[in-house]
């Protein structure tokens, strides 16, 4: 049986839809009625769980399954910390996945993850991978860059920007890289940890064939769909001034500090790894997004 944690966002929904679609077996956490009924419509066994509430995953997994471990928040809101979920939220999976000694466990880190990051959400991805590693079970690792398909939250917000905005802001100089994988490709690389999870047992960087700037990115994405508005720069010490301006109201920024620091911060790795590990050709970020916007 396949058991996966977070079935219902990007990623988790592609991956269920594949998965499904081949006839396999799966069983997915649900933390609310809503999204149980969501995923049981879907055929999906559900398992009503929430990562962080030890109880709620006492005896909800077995010897037999292959558990594939998605949660994961960009953006902290209240009680949902990267510590509660990344750190916390892993180690209570792993406590559950230890007891029920299942097959395999895979974990979706992320690119950059790192323990000394100034970042909190690389930093908890790399304390929840150490807690995957030094678990004894047999275990995948990804650390993918910026994941990007039909529904992806960060083309989203792109579009949304270019719906409404007369220009394309630009924070800063928007030199910053990024090594974009389009979501069929990711499915190919899990296929093959599925198929044969024990030629897996490490840790891979997921990314495409190269590295695009963020401004780069936005100008693809703008002539592929159809916007052809002028770039407009913005200097990082104004977006970090309204940032922290909109951090003391009690509204959602559109955007926050750290995620406007990771704007600047190049987030690449080796341009040959799926290649290399898993025998194909990631597609370059035109291609893949020609193909569903
Ligand atoms: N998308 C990318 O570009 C990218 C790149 C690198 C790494 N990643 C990592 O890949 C994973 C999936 O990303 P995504 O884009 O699919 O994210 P997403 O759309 O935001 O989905 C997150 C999932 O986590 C679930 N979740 C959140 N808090 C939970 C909790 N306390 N207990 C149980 N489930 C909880 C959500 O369930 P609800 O529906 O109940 O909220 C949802 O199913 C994340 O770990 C992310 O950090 C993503």
């Amino acid at each position: 049986m396949i058991v996966i944690a977070g079935a219902t966002g990007f990623v988790g929904g592609h991956l269920t839809h594949h998965l499904l679609s081949r006839g396999e077996r799966i069983k997915s956490f649900a933390r609310s009625d809503q999204s149980a009924q969501v995923l049981s419509n879907k055929g999906i066994e559900v398992i009503r769980g929430d990562i962080t509430v030890k109880e709620t995953l006492h005896k909800t997994l077995d010897a037999d399954d292959f558990v594939i471990h998605l949660v994961g928040i960009i953006e902290e809101k209240g009680s949902a910390t990267f510590r509660s979920i990344h750190v916390d939220g892993t180690a209570a999976f792993i406590k559950e996945a230890q007891r029920a000694r299942v097959r395999h466990f895979f974990y979706q880190s992320a690119l950059g993850a790192d323990l000394n990051s100034w970042s909190g959400y690389l930093r908890t991805k790399a304390e929840a991978e150490e807690i995957v590693r030094n678990s004894g079970l047999q275990y995948t690792i990804f650390r993918p860059s910026l994941i990007i398909g039909p529904w992806d939250g960060f083309t989203k917000k792109l579009i949304d920007m270019l719906k409404i905005s007369p220009v394309i802001p630009m924070p800063g100089e928007g030199a910053a890289r990024f090594q974009p994988i389009f979501i069929k490709d990711w499915l190919r690389c899990i296929d093959k940890v599925i198929a044969e999870p024990g030629q897996y047992n490490s840790i891979f960087e997921i990314g495409g064939p190269e590295h695009i700037s963020y401004k780069e990115i936005v100008t693809i994405l703008a002539k592929a769909a159809g916007y052809q508005k002028r770039l407009f720069q913005i200097p990082m010490g104004i977006m970090k001034l309204a940032t922290s301006l909109f951090s003391m109201l009690p509204v959602a920024a559109p955007i926050t500090s750290d995620q406007l620091k990771l704007l600047e911060t190049d987030n690449i790795g080796n341009l040959n790894a799926v290649k290399e590990f898993f025998g194909f050709q990631p597609v370059r970020y035109e291609e893949a997004i020609k193909s569903f916007i």
